[in-house]
């Protein structure tokens, strides 16, 4: 998600700047955006590599499609003393089926309550950020204290639920190829290899695809949540492979309907206090353009996407302008430092040699957030994925859109207007359910609108990262939606019992 904050702004303004001799898109996609990685690449988050080419190097597949092996942090701190065996930690690449040399890297945690709860995939976002910056300061099984140990999170997400965090698209992370043709530039590249993936992934593990399946997500995996589940429901449709048992996806702080969410940015930032009516008349002069932008682009198109791509993000970029060194993943907050947030004990993390051999990453540089991956990316931008969520809701898959309130990139009231837009058969009811309290530990988490198999959550005090900034609320988020629960708001039962 970081690369979502700096090569948004830095490579927008490169481009904007040569704007009189504008290259092809197909130059501006081969080349590297050289000024926003010397930008990144001097805050040491990034590899030397722009994504991650590895010749000559691999793992030993030994004739299948998963690499597999279980694992434990060296630095973990372990009160109990439980063994790699008990506890269910796996790291792994899967050789991508339809690429040329592709792997994708994942972690697979078991989770801590019982093997027969759902099995959950966790998406960060970018395009081109590792799912690890989730795993360790969102919602997994750990986090990395100052002295580089890790100590459990009481929070995480593998208290309820079998979790994946996965590496892709390919170059994102610890996944990597040796052919370049590898790298993907849509959303039908990124869903057909994650839906491979899952596919090899319950042939590894054939006692887990019986259990419920949900996906998740955040930031720009608002493209990816969408296509992934209608690619996994498709698959199921058309009996494919293995029957996967998807029953809902959750789009956390995403974009997916970049035409209504273009057009909230000044008014978010106007009713945040953040410009002023002036400005924010000035900055949305450019909305009517930019909206004819996007239905240019549409879902499928290619270089209106990339026109749709400048003309708009100018609105983002007019805001910034205004505002400063605020971070605007969370707008309480000063952008610390270029990142707006310090991932640093990340990277020193997992470039420890102890910490590689646990997991069987050899010598591959690590890739926070890959320029070269977001760069891929550009065209896909703009298109509209909520167009595909409609069929998904009309069979049953559910759907809840959740927000921290204090996000700017992806705001919560860009995410509320095409939530509540969307033209399905329980558009009428969605609109009119009124909106409730969603209570955690006896006091308001946040405001819950939902019908059927939608739902939207604005979480408080909260910014672009939910799981960080309210990791007790996001965790009973997750439990009782997967439950079906989410909406029975007053019944804080498990609180009371386990305070008598
Ligand atoms: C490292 O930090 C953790 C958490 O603050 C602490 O529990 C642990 O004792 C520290 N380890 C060392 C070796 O200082
Ligand atoms: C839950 O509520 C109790 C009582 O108000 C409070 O002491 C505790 O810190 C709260 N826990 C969390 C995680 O918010």
């Amino acid at each position: 998600m970081n690369s979502f904050s700096r090569s948004f702004t830095s490579l927008f303004l490169i481009i904007l700047f040569n704007v009189s001799r504008l290259p092809s898109v197909d130059a501006l996609l081969r080349a590297p955006p050289i000024s926003a990685e010397k930008l990144i690449g001097a805050l040491n988050l990034f590899p030397n590599q722009p994504i991650n080419i590895v010749d000559g190097v691999d793992l030993p597949f030994i004739g299948r499609k998963i690499a597999e092996r279980r694992f434990s942090f060296p630095n973990l701190i372990d009160p109990s003393g439980v063994s790699a065996e008990e506890l269910g930690h796996h790291a792994g690449y899967y050789q991508i089926q339809h690429s040329h040399a592709g792997r994708m890297f994942y972690f697979f945690f078991e989770s801590r309550n019982s093997k027969e709860d759902p099995v959950v995939i966790w998406l960060t976002g970018g395009p081109g950020c590792s799912s690890e910056v989730a795993l360790f300061y969102e919602n997994g099984p750990f986090k990395i204290a100052n002295n580089l140990s890790l100590v459990w999170n009481e929070y995480g997400w593998d208290k309820v639920s079998n979790i994946l965090f996965v590496d892709q698209p390919i170059g994102t992370g610890f996944s990597y190829s040796s052919d370049r043709r590898d790298i993907r530039h849509n959303e039908k590249g990124v869903s057909d290899d994650l839906y491979d993936f899952l596919q090899a992934f319950f042939e590894e593990h054939p006692e887990l695809a019986k259990n419920d399946f949900f996906i998740t997500g955040e930031s720009y995996a608002g493209h990816y949540i969408p296509a992934f589940a209608a690619r996994v429901h498709r698959g199921n449709k058309e009996k494919e492979g293995i029957h996967v048992n998807l029953k809902g996806f959750a789009i956390g702080n995403g974009l997916t309907d970049p035409a209504i969410q273009y057009g909230a940015y000044a008014d978010y930032a106007f009713d945040m206090g953040l410009i002023q009516q002036t400005e924010h008349d000035r900055i949305n002069k450019v909305l009517p353009l930019c909206e004819s932008a996007i239905k240019l682009c549409g879902t499928d198109g290619k270089i209106s996407c990339m026109a749709a791509y400048l003309v708009c993000n100018t609105i983002f970029n007019s805001i910034i302008a205004r505002v400063g060194d605020l971070n605007y993943y969370d707008i309480r907050k000063k952008c610390e430092g270029s990142l707006c947030y310090d991932f640093s004990n990340m990277e020193k993390f997992l470039n420890q040699k102890s910490v590689r051999a646990a997991i069987g990453v050899g010598d591959i540089e690590f890739v926070s957030c890959s320029p070269t991956v977001y760069t891929a990316m550009l065209m896909d931008w703009m298109r509209n994925l909520e167009v595909g969520i409609p069929a998904l809701l009309e069979d049953g898959v559910k759907l809840l859109v959740y927000a921290g309130e204090y996000d700017l990139i992806c705001n919560w009231l860009g995410n509320s207007r095409w939530v509540h837009a969307m033209e399905w058969s329980g558009h009428k009811e969605f609109v009119a359910a009124p909106e409730v309290p969603f209570e955690v530990n006896g006091s308001e988490a946040g405001l819950l609108t939902s019908h059927g198999p939608l739902s939207f959550l604005k979480v408080h005090d909260a910014g672009h990262m939910v799981p960080m900034d309210q990791p007790k609320a996001s965790l009973e988020m997750l439990k009782k939606w997967m439950k079906g629960s989410l909406s029975e708001w007053n019944g804080d039962a498990e609180v009371l019992v386990s305070s008598i």
